[in-house]
């Protein structure tokens, strides 16, 4: 019999299971090309959008403010090759540094990431020196805003 389909494993996901450790590769790569000059603090990221994997990393800027993080950078691949939409959800992201102390997604990556899941309440994988932690989204972000608030 062929294994689960990953959409059937939201909500159950664990740190330890194929595809979180597929997603944990997937941001260590693109990590190794975080373009991180001034902070040099880096960072990898990976989401699980349409059964597929994509990845990300920070990139920095002269300018700072114009800073994008890794996060964001894995979602935005997943909506631009279609795997992300109004139909289809983001189900995990997982975040990868070397830092001693587990880094968990900024407040405007949460918001983005809830964008792009609401009720669907995505799966969060932190990975550090120090181990990994899981978080539901709607911990990180509770009572969030987003297009439900919008609806006419
Ligand atoms: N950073 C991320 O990529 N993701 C986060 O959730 C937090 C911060 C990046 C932005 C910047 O390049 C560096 O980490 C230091 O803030």
């Amino acid at each position: 019999m062929p294994g689960p389909r990953h959409n059937e494993l939201l909500g159950v996901l664990k740190a330890s299971d194929d595809i979180v450790q597929k997603m944990r590769a997937a941001a260590e790569a693109a990590m190794k090309n975080a373009y991180c000059l001034y902070s040099d603090f880096r960072v990898g990221a990976a989401v699980l959008a349409d059964d597929k994997i994509f990845a990300g990393c920070n990139v920095e800027n002269a300018s700072y403010g114009l800073t994008m993080c890794a996060e964001r950078n894995a979602i935005f691949q997943a909506v631009a090759a279609g795997a992300l939409s109004r139909d289809k959800k983001l189900k995990a992201v997982v975040v990868v540094t070397r830092a001693k102390e587990l880094t968990a997604p900024c407040g405007a990556c949460r918001q983005v990431i809830y964008e792009f899941c609401e009720e669907a309440d995505a799966d969060i994988f932190i990975f550090g020196a120090k181990g990994a932690e899981s978080f539901k989204l709607s911990a990180l972000l509770p009572h969030a805003f987003g297009p439900k608030d919008l609806a006419k």
